[in-house]
């Protein structure tokens, strides 16, 4: 048993209830390899923004379970390194699908874990998450649940239509589970194409693709039942049309790639929304300085001359999410 306070991270609660009072928002950035861990605590240490790392089942497949949680500990000492005095990191594991798949985060030094039962039936999801909290809780490890289905793709869950979270849910789903933040359903999705392009309009000028709105009606209606509760945004890269250019005149092939715009994203930060999850944003960041180098340098072969460029594009991106988009910096001095 690995308890995460010895490894100098911390669980959401604190950074939840501070981002709900400031009308901010905590970024929520998927990890996956070193360069994204040092791109994500670069910017962070240098907006002193409290942090999120977050763990998904295709990245423990990927880059096994045991590394992720050593490399965010290291995480942590390296953020100090860099100057940051005090960092607030989190370490999530991202859309826990089982109880014994978030028990073994919360044994093994994860702060906070996720339990996406939002494809089960309405009691089998109270059932699941409120087991997993009530394990979770003897560790004062934070439990995030799902209520509402997000179209698209979650790891290995597939939902073909979304389905928005119902108002009246929130208040019997929250009591009864005892979660300590509840991620909902108001339009967002998974991935980097997260409209098909007849729910769209589009920009006369550029020919891009407008997204319809998300459904700011159902969060407030969410915010009124459950006054100050943690809400959760998934699915909100905003798919920077910049990186689909590059990526597209660079050899890669992204038609009608469409995220959820900046604005939005925005507004929701400024209300009961304290958790933005962002992972496509990161990878196309990845994808398009990968993909410049290779095209402009046809003879370059050592990996840290095309990872380097992208770790730096990646660390920009980040910085301007924390300060553009969520608020979150200078909240973790
Ligand atoms: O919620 C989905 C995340 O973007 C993680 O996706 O399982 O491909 O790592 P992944
Ligand atoms: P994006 O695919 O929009 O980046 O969403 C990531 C996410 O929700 C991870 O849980
Ligand atoms: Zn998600």
């Amino acid at each position: 048993m690995v308890n995460y306070k010895d490894l100098g991270l911390v669980n959401t609660r604190e950074m939840f209830a501070k981002a709900v009072d400031g009308g901010y928002a905590i970024p929520a950035f998927n990890f996956n390899n070193m360069e994204q861990l040092q791109a994500i605590i670069k910017a962070c240490a240098e907006t002193k923004s409290p942090v999120i790392l977050q763990v998904s089942s295709g990245a423990r497949k990927y880059a096994n379970q045991t590394l992720l949680r050593y490399m965010a500990e290291g995480a942590v000492e390296y953020a100090k390194e860099l100057g940051w005095e005090h960092p607030q990191i989190c370490l999530h594991l991202d859309h826990g699908d089982t109880f014994e798949l978030c028990k073994s985060c919360v044994d093994f030094g994860f702060s906070s874990v996720m339990i996406d039962g939002s494809s089960l039936p309405y009691e089998e999801n109270i059932a699941l998450t409120k087991k997993v909290v009530e394990y979770a809780h003897q560790f004062d490890v934070t439990v995030e649940a799902e209520l509402g289905v997000l179209a698209g793709v979650e790891d290995d869950v597939v939902a073909e239509e979304s389905h928005y979270t119902k108002p009246e849910e929130v208040i019997d789903f929250a009591t009864r589970t005892g979660c300590d933040s509840l991620a909902i359903s108001i339009g967002t999705s998974h991935g980097a194409y997260k409209f098909k392009p007849e729910q769209c309009t589009r920009d006369p000028q550029t020919g891009k693709l407008v997204p319809p709105p998300l459904a700011f009606d159902v969060l407030a209606e969410i915010e009124k039942k459950l006054p100050g509760f943690p809400i959760v945004l998934h699915g909100s890269s905003s798919v920077p049309q910049e990186y689909v250019d590059i990526i597209n005149t660079h050899g890669g092939n992204l038609p009608d790639a469409v995220g959820i715009p900046e604005d939005q994203l925005r507004k929701a930060a400024k209300s009961a929304v304290c958790k933005i999850n962002i992972d496509s944003d990161s990878r196309l960041a990845f994808t398009a300085a990968v993909r410049k180098v290779f095209a402009e340098k046809p003879g370059e072969f050592d990996p840290r001359k095309y990872c380097g460029p992208a770790r730096d594009e990646m660390t920009k991106l980040y910085k301007h999410k924390i300060i553009e988009v969520l608020g979150s910096d200078g909240k973790a001095e």
